[in-house]
């Protein structure tokens, strides 16, 4: 079982573990996407079936990503990030590799409970009770593995990256446990302990840092050790980096009233949400720039390396959606673009955009190195991932932003008497062209993600050559 033990420093079990894990997810959830999507072109794909339900199958759809691939994503770059800047190896390899099942079994239970229509209701926070606490337990457990490592490392500096992988844990945990509080009836199904516009704020306090920690501050912990790695360029402001860690994490927090606006939240609230909202675009664009700013001197790099493409166009992806974002949480913005298109499309554009694209750099860089090999097994393949991956992203949020501003201003039009201007149904009718739209770039997105499983399994089949990365060892650092 432990052959790495001996031959190599670090556990990259767990890291290979997670890391085919997120290929596997990604395929899965993104298939899944495509299909939603497809239901809202062809409604008839429903087949009349309740767990084959749009309603059932986009809560699954949501967890799969969050969970399975973004979630796999965060515990294969955090834990080879955590190794290779603390020059330590993991602490506990069987804690470690508790993790990994133990979250296995977290997508998994969200994989069979959600389609029988067992859920708590709240948007991302959908596992019922007997799987939230696991889900609670499984995280202390990454907590453990994660901050005892750091507390052992043989170097006195804490990477800027862990300090991103070390807020997302904590708050995590936090949010999660917050919004879970409930009282059980059986072993799937609870009751939230708030109620009306608390229990709403809970929910929304949790779901905006879900976005904030879950969907963004991992993944700059994933930025600040691949771009600078793959760009072969130190960052470029470690001041920066410190700067817009505290900003972003001190933000972060207060906005999730924006979720609610033109609700019963109190009026304070919901300006208060808009504020902080707005501030949030300044930490958020410290750190963009000095991702793009790292590859000062190394652009011409762009020209022949598909992975380093990845990476930047991810910070161009973030930078947008961390542009609109702020918009969005205007109130009088958002009277026109909440419950509309515009908010999937805005989704997207950090899914799509920004969480995945810099998975995929990342994942391109780590698995050859934790599986002994030079380089994947095909870089035109990355190429074309890319490719189709831009293109996919592009469809996706141009349809979305289209169909968006048309069903707000269809809503609102009033005629001369005040009756409505046109009916929902119209509405419906005028999405049309862009729901076929928003399929066909998913259908782009999901073939770039199955050639990069294709990639990987020709990559890593043969298994693991300790032995090569024991030789490569000064090129793996
Ligand atoms: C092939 C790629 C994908 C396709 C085709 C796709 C498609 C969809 C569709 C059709 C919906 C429902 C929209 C609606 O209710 O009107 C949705 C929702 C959502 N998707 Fe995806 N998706 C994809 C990838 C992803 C990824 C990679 C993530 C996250 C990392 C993601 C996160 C979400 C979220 C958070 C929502 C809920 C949005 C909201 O409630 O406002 N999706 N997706
Ligand atoms: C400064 C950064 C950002 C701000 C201020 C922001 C703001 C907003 C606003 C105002 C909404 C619409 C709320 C509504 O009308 O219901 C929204 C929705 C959303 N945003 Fe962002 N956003 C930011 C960045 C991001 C990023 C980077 C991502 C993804 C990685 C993201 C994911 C989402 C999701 C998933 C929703 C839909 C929530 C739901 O209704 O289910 N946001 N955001």
């Amino acid at each position: 079982m432990h052959t790495t033990a001996s031959s190599s420093p670090y556990n990259y079990r767990v890291v290979r573990q997670f890391a085919l894990m997120t290929v596997v997810w990604g395929v899965l959830g993104m298939a899944l996407g495509v299909f939603i999507a497809a239901q809202l072109v062809w409604p008839a794909l429903n087949f009349d079936t309740p767990w084959l339900s749009f309603g059932r199958l986009r809560p699954l759809h949501t967890s799969l990503v969050i969970f399975g691939f973004a979630g796999s994503a965060q515990f294969a770059a955090s834990y080879y990030t955590v190794q290779r800047t603390c020059q330590v190896r993991l602490f506990s390899d069987g804690l470690a590799g508790f993790t990994f099942w133990g979250w296995q079994a977290v997508v998994l239970i969200l994989l069979v409970t959600l389609p029988q229509g067992l859920t708590t209701t709240k948007e991302y926070a959908e596992i019922e009770f007997t799987g939230a606490v696991w889900m609670g337990i499984v995280w202390v457990a990454y907590g453990v593995v994660f901050f005892t490592t750091l507390v052992q490392r043989r170097v006195s500096h804490l990477y800027v990256g862990n300090w991103f992988f070390g807020a997302f844990i904590l708050v995590i945990a936090m949010l999660h446990v917050v919004n879970h509080l409930a009282i059980p009836v059986s072993w799937f199904k609870s009751y939230s302990i708030y109620a009306g516009a608390t229990d709403a704020m809970a929910q929304w306090w949790y779901g905006h840092n879900a976005v904030g920690f879950f969907l963004t501050t991992g993944f700059l912990g994933m930025m600040y050790y691949f771009v600078p790695k793959q760009a072969e360029r130190p960052v470029y402001s470690y001041r920066l980096s410190i700067v817009h860690f505290w900003a972003l994490i001190s933000l972060y927090i207060w906005a999730g009233p924006h979720h609610l606006h033109y609700t019963a939240l109190p009026d304070w609230a919901q300006s208060l949400g808009m504020a902080m909202s707005i501030i949030l675009l300044a930490p958020s664009w410290g750190g963009m720039i000095n991702g793009m700013m790292t590859l000062s001197g190394a652009w011409h790099k762009l020209r022949t390396d598909p992975i380093l493409r990845f990476l930047v166009v991810s910070l161009a992806f973030y930078g947008m959606s961390t542009f609109e974002g702020p918009m969005m949480a205007i109130k009088t913005v958002n009277a026109l673009s909440h419950y509309t298109d515009w908010t999937i499309g805005h989704v997207h554009a950090g899914a799509l955009g920004w969480v995945a694209m810099i998975t995929f750099g990342s994942l391109y860089h780590l698995i050859p190195k934790v599986y002994g090999r030079e380089r994947m097994h095909s870089i035109a393949l990355i190429n074309l991932h890319f490719w189709l991956a831009t293109i996919g992203t592009v469809l996706y949020i141009a349809s979305m932003w289209v169909n968006g501003i048309t069903q707000g201003l269809m809503w609102r039009a009033v005629n001369e008497d005040g009756t409505l201007t046109y009916s929902f149904v119209e509405a419906l009718e005028a999405s049309h062209p862009g729901f076929v739209v928003r399929w066909v770039g998913g259908l782009f997105f999901l073939t770039g993600m199955l050639l990069m499983a294709y990639n990987t399994w020709r990559t890593v089949r043969g298994g693991v050559t300790e032995s090569r990365i024991a030789a490569l060892q000064p090129q793996l650092n």
